[in-house]
């Protein structure tokens, strides 16, 4: 599995998110938001562990690149923290929800234009195969629609806050990457 792949097929599956928590029920929509949530925490946790730290190496103006996607992750994520605590009951959820989107799929965009693309020409496969590890690991932890019976244990491992989730998935990453102090 390609490192970059695997990122665009994320992109792809952040949109059918935003799209089902847009389109739930009222009583269905906290569960949506909470996947779209968990989504979101792993892949831009495995980003900014994984592929930011090597674009900056290794594409042109690099690190000026990676700034620019740091600020925009940040920008949405605390967005993203603050629609959490207020909750999806919260009057301002769905207005919130197409700002988050705009500012998250925005982003997508100008990662794939200067940071994906550019390293996908950069790197060897074999890279892209080592990188794709951790994203895999964090991934395992966000199913997107989980089987029956396996929903609970997926909760017990990213449960709480988003930042919770984040931190909980940079240990997921860091482990399977072998960077774990
Ligand atoms: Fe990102
Ligand atoms: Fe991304």
């Amino acid at each position: 599995m390609d490192v970059i792949d695997l990122l665009l097929a994320q992109h792809a599956l952040i949109r059918d998110l935003f799209d089902e928590v847009e389109q739930a029920a009222p009583e269905q929509r906290g569960e949506a938001f909470t996947r779209l949530v968990r989504l979101l925490a792993v892949h831009e946790t495995a980003e900014e562990e994984i592929v930011h730290p090597y674009a900056r190496r290794k594409i042109d103006a690099g690190d000026a690149v990676v700034e620019d996607r740091l600020a925009e992750e940040n920008e949405a994520k605390q967005l993203l923290q603050q629609m959490d605590q207020a909750g999806v009951e919260d009057p301002a959820f769905m207005d919130n929800l197409l700002l988050l989107r705009g500012s998250v799929e925005a982003h997508a965009r100008a990662e794939e234009r200067y940071e994906f693309y550019k390293l996908r020409a950069h790197t060897t496969e074999a890279e892209r195969r080592t990188l794709a590890t951790g994203v895999k690991a964090a991934e395992a932890m966000a199913p997107t629609h989980p089987h029956p019976g396996t929903e609970s244990a997926t909760k017990n491992m990213l449960m709480g806050t988003p930042i919770a989730m984040m931190d909980r998935a940079r240990d997921a990453i860091r482990q399977a990457m072998g960077t774990k102090s």
